[in-house]
């Protein structure tokens, strides 16, 4: 077998910002006015557990419409050093998990991609024994584990932390994992789906309660129907899994991202431009629309599975409260901030899902917008207008929220930290420019050399041929 390591550009080496990247830099002239429309990727929150979810089965999954990001390389990089066999076929991954070689993730890899403890339920429902390096917490909030683990525990895993590492196995003479009811303390994403995949594999069947209903769930649940699960209630809060002894190969599309098409209508509002975009799922964006139409937009279905935005004159200040679906989205808090610092009177904006995400608020005020943090709460007094300025992104979203508040902002804003955009957002500078944003991403020369414009980085995630044998 001829294999061949993976490579990444190197601009994406890893998500920690390598000097280069520090250089490398988002330079917008605000004010222009944005027209036509933008085409939106597959869910990153989707293909990053679905590849996961292969893992499951021991045939080829091909998972179509996977956006090209630095976090879906992570996860390739991640299976592969299990050795999983995958393939980029244009925006498909083909995906063989026949051998898997290893039921240990490296620390170098997991440490730097939280998703990628997603693939503790598979490989423990697959082999008996997943050891995973405990992720960490991230700029967001501690971000434990504890209800992947509780839920793994209840399903007859034994599971030991220990050095860092989470290590899993079956205990006693169970040969796989056992069916359980599972209440979950809080309705967390990640825990869901672990237990769900897991679960698929089982013997008897699992029920989980107060589950995330989140619409990336119900597309992992798809998915593994797909592969010959059993699975009901995905989107609910209750789901039940009846467990099979395998599943087969597939061919599956994964939904568009609700995140993207949510930070895309917030680029027509905040420079009050009509542009529309597709493929979107509308209802997956009930609640950003409901509050953008609140703030004085107008959201328009003009075609199946296409949305318009009609920007207002004037937008109102409106009260915001992150929520887990179909409550308003923790992931479009900094989007919507952005837009509400431009908005008439006082916005509360209260985090309830993360305990420290509000690391865009220091940058934004450094564009002049007038924010005061009580705790989880963040008062939002509307400004006239935002000047340009040097700012520095903190997180994926927050990078999202200062490439916004760029677009509308006097004069020329420079946003450092692009490692953090090209996790989640897939050619958003090539994105804008088209809508007629005027934008570019510059390396910054030494002292006195004029910058370098580059294009958005290219992500190539070549990895080793499914099945293919040497040549005899
Ligand atoms: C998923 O993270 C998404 N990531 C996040 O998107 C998203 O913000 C989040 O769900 C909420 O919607 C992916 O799908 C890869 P959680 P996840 O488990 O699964 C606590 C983005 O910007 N908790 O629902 O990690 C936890 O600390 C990213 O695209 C426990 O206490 O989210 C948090 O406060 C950011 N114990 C809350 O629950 C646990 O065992 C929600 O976390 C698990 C979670």
């Amino acid at each position: 077998m001829e294999d061949r390591p993976i490579t990444l550009s190197p601009s994406l080496s890893n998500t920690h910002s390598s000097s280069e990247e520090d250089k490398t830099v988002l330079e917008i002239w605000g004010g222009a006015s944005l027209h036509g429309h933008v085409g939106i990727s597959g869910a990153k929150n989707s293909a990053l557990v679905i590849m996961a979810g292969a893992l499951l089965c021991s045939q080829d999954c091909l998972i179509r419409n996977v956006p090209a990001l630095a976090d879906v390389t992570r996860m390739a990089e991640i299976l592969s050093a299990l050795g999983v066999k995958l393939e980029r076929q244009g925006n498909s991954l083909l995906v063989n998990a026949s051998h898997i070689a290893q039921s240990k993730a490296p620390y170098e890899l997991v440490s730097q991609l939280r998703a990628s403890f997603f693939v503790i339920g598979p490989l423990l429902a697959r082999l008996g024994v997943a050891r995973i390096p405990l992720p960490g917490g991230c700029a967001i909030g501690a971000r434990p584990v504890d209800l992947h683990v509780r839920g793994l525990q209840a399903m007859g895993a034994d599971v030991q932390i220990d050095h860092g590492i989470v290590n899993a196995y079956l205990s006693g003479r169970n040969k796989r994992l056992q069916g359980a009811k599972i209440y979950l303390d809080y309705p967390s994403v990640g825990a869901t789906e672990t237990l769900m995949m897991a679960a698929t594999l089982a013997e008897g069947e699992t029920i989980i309660e107060n589950a995330a209903q989140e619409p990336e769930v119900a597309d992992l649940a798809n998915f593994c129907r797909a592969m010959g699960a059993k699975i009901r209630g995905a989107g609910t809060n209750t789901i039940t899994i009846l467990g099979v002894p395998s599943l087969h190969t597939t061919d599956y599309a994964i939904v568009p991202d609700r995140v993207e098409a949510g930070t895309f209508l917030v680029a027509g509002a905040i420079t009050h431009s009509e542009i529309s975009l597709s493929p979107v799922v509308p209802d997956h964006l009930t609640a950003v629309i409901a509050k953008l139409q609140a703030i004085g937009a107008q959201i328009i279905e003009d075609a199946p599975n296409r949305l318009r935005i009609v920007p207002g004159h004037r937008y109102v200040a409106t009260d915001i409260e992150t929520l887990p679906y179909p409550g308003f989205p923790t992931d479009m808090q900094a989007p919507l901030m952005a837009l509400l610092t431009l908005s008439d009177g006082d916005s509360v904006i209260t985090e309830t899902v993360f305990e420290n995400r509000f690391g865009h608020v220091a940058e934004l005020t450094r564009m002049g917008a007038d924010i005061r943090v009580k705790g989880t709460h963040a008062i939002v007094r509307g400004v006239p207008m935002l000047s340009g300025a040097p700012v520095v992104a903190t997180d994926l979203r927050a990078s999202a929220s200062l490439v916004l508040a760029g677009l509308a902002a006097q004069g020329k804003t420079t946003v450092q930290g692009l490692h953090h955009l090209d996790r989640g957002y897939e050619n958003l500078t090539a994105k804008l420019q088209k809508l007629g944003a005027n934008l570019q991403r510059t390396q910054l020369g030494a002292d006195g050399d004029s910058p370098l414009v580059l294009p958005d980085p290219t992500i190539v995630t070549t990895v080793t041929k499914p099945g293919v044998t040497k040549p005899a």
